[in-house]
């Protein structure tokens, strides 16, 4: 019963099933130069409505540095959240890539940010003395690494920005179907209609074994990602097996069937926690992830009981994250609820000493 990650979760049957299809194909051709492959693209067009250029890749992390350095010279700034993943966790990835490009963290809101702080942030920036490193995008997150969500009116606000200023507008979708099936917006309205340049297509945290996509809404932006993925050692000689999990993840909507039930299971994790003494939910709860500040008792009876969750800090109501996945059962939540209910009462247990 683990709640600490979608990244826990198993492969969706259905992706395994187009895994062991491929397999069986017999002698397809290396280097993405197979029949699923090509399929692919079609599909993420059909989707995007819109030609697009897509660019497989086996890890979010690589999506996102990829992405960036197509747009961000060496010298170059990124404006992003500071609590993105971009800044966080991906050992300085997108500087790597990037040869050398400054993250520029913005505090944000619940794991946001808008065009005001943006606008504030590029003030202050120093643009055009040659002692600062000049904004050349904005890379932002949806779902947010705080769970929000942000709306398609909110994302084309941002890309509005983006172009006023001649800024690259990426986007980490990591989570990107857990935000199409939460705001009921399309893909499309979500990214280039909003003013979104690249995408990082995320499908692994939602029924892929390891799946992810840049997506290029300018083909011509993307021109030399075919060398950066091959240098960066994510052009895979059997490319046809990450094809046919992102075949099968968009056949049909599966991606936004499961993106759904883990929204709603999250719901419902929301609302019986959010109902208990003494726990306090941080950030609004808008798809599959939530954090609370939880009783010391309650945390420690549900972790005793076996289930699995982030706990951030130590205090006598620990910040913990939870996150629901395509695979989570409400039987499983229900029993996760009915444990916080038999320890949510009671005198408040002080924290453990540290020594
Ligand atoms: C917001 C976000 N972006 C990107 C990633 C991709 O990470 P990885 O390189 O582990 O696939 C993650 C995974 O935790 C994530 O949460």
């Amino acid at each position: 019963m683990n709640f600490a990650s979608d990244n826990t979760a198993g492969v969706a049957p259905e992706i395994l099933a187009a895994l062991a299809r491929a397999n069986a194909a017999q002698a397809a051709m290396p280097y993405g130069n197979d029949d699923v492959t090509r399929r692919l693209t079609a599909r993420f067009c059909e989707i995007f409505e819109r030609e697009v250029a897509v660019f497989p890749v086996a890890t979010g992390t690589a999506a996102n540095a990829l992405a960036l350095s197509l747009v961000t010279p060496p010298y170059g700034a990124i404006f992003t959240t500071a609590s993105s993943h971009i800044h966080n966790d991906e050992c300085g990835a997108p500087e790597f890539f990037t040869g050398g490009a400054k993250l520029l963290p913005l505090p944000g809101r619940d794991g946001k940010t808008g065009p005001a702080e943006l606008q504030a942030a590029y003030d202050a920036a120093g643009v055009g003395a040659v002692h600062h490193t000049p904004p050349a995008a904005v890379s932002l997150t949806n779902i947010t690494e705080a769970g929000t969500v942000y709306s398609a009116e909110e994302t084309a606000a941002i890309g509005a920005f983006c172009r006023r200023r001649k800024l690259a507008f990426h986007l980490d979708g990591a989570r990107f179907a857990n935000a199409v099936a939460a705001t009921g917006a399309t893909p499309a309205e979500l990214t280039w209609k909003a003013g979104v340049d690249l995408l990082s297509f995320g499908a692994t945290k939602n029924g892929c074994m390891a799946a992810e996509a840049v997506i290029a809404f300018n083909p011509e932006l993307a021109a030399s990602l075919g060398y950066r993925r091959k240098r960066a050692g994510h052009l895979f000689s059997k490319m046809r097996f990450l094809s046919a999990q992102l075949d099968a993840y968009l056949e049909d909507g599966l991606w936004l069937k499961m993106a759904r039930h883990a929204n709603a299971q999250m719901r419902r994790l929301h609302k019986g926690l959010a109902g208990l003494n003494r726990v306090e939910v941080l950030h609004p709860v808008e798809a599959n992830m939530m954090f609370a500040r939880l009783p010391r008792a309650m945390t420690e009876a549900l972790i005793a009981g076996g289930y699995f969750f982030y706990v951030m800090d130590e205090t006598a109501r620990p910040r913990c994250r939870f996150v629901t996945a395509f695979s989570s059962r409400a039987a499983q939540v229900d029993g996760l609820l009915a444990l916080a209910r038999s320890h949510g009462a009671g005198p408040e247990k002080p924290p453990p000493k540290r020594r």
